[in-house]
């Protein structure tokens, strides 16, 4: 089989990696925003999708301080990228409800799509503040409103043309979905666009997920059999 062109990862296992060293929850999030930036790093010029899960609509019913401390770190991800935009050919892209974000993460956010849309360089989103339920709740009422003015018929609905309401239109079908941490479910993860997905679960916990330990994930997916419910 072919190298996977679109890869997904579930970044899970963050407060069990600080726990084990008796650091604060948010600790455990910095070391795994840094191990996303050397992956993503490595990645570049090898896949040209990688869709990773930072933080789900169902998080912020963590702690308050664990919240601000997640919030607080995307931004500082997100400016990081922002300053490093020139040396860097990534097209960063985020996929989730950006509404429910403070102004001025949005804005970042939105000013780092805009300064690399053009870039040739693989192309990174992130799912913050992301749920598939929530996204295909957005995207069937934007398409209602669309039936409302007329701009769309409801015949025309199918599988394609709905998929060009999600936030992930442009983006094909992750091929290859990664848990770290052991644990075995999509926790609301892409729900629509995994359907035919090749799901690959890592005992690591999410910091000390390395290259290697994709490139052993890329390797089992290229030995599977995808057949799409063909013979
Ligand atoms: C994943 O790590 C990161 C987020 C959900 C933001 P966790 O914080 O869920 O780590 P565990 O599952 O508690 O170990
Ligand atoms: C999924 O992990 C969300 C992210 C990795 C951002 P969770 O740790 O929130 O998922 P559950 O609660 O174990 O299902
Ligand atoms: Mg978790």
């Amino acid at each position: 089989m072919n190298l996977p062109d679109h890869i997904a990862i579930i970044m899970d296992g963050n407060g069990r990696w600080a726990n084990k060293r008796f650091l604060s929850k948010n600790a455990g999030h910095k070391a795994g925003a840094e191990a996303l930036r050397k992956l993503s790093e490595r990645m570049n010029g090898q896949f040209k999708y990688l869709t990773v899960y930072a933080f789900s609509t169902e998080n912020w019913s963590r702690p308050q301080d664990e919240v601000s401390g997640l919030m607080s770190l995307l931004g500082d991800y997100i400016q990081q990228y922002i300053d490093d935009s020139k040396k860097n050919n990534m097209r960063m892209n985020v996929i989730g409800d950006l509404s429910r974000l403070e102004a001025r993460l949005r804005e970042k956010i939105l000013y780092l799509t805009e300064l690399t849309k053009n870039h040739p360089g693989m192309c990174v989103s992130i799912a913050i503040n992301y749920g598939g339920r929530d996204e295909i709740i957005r995207a069937v009422k934007r398409a209602c409103a669309d039936v409302l003015s007329g701009t769309l018929s409801p015949e025309a609905i199918n599988q394609q043309s709905f998929s060009s309401y999600l936030d992930t239109d442009g983006i094909p079908d992750p091929d290859l979905i990664i848990r770290t941490s052991g644990e075995m479910r999509l926790s609301n993860f892409l729900t629509w666009q995994s359907a035919y997905a090749e799901l690959y679960n890592c005992p690591k916990l999410w910091p000390d997920f390395t290259y290697d330990d994709l490139i052993e994930a890329v390797n089992i997916y290229m030995g599977r059999e995808r057949r799409f419910g063909k013979r």
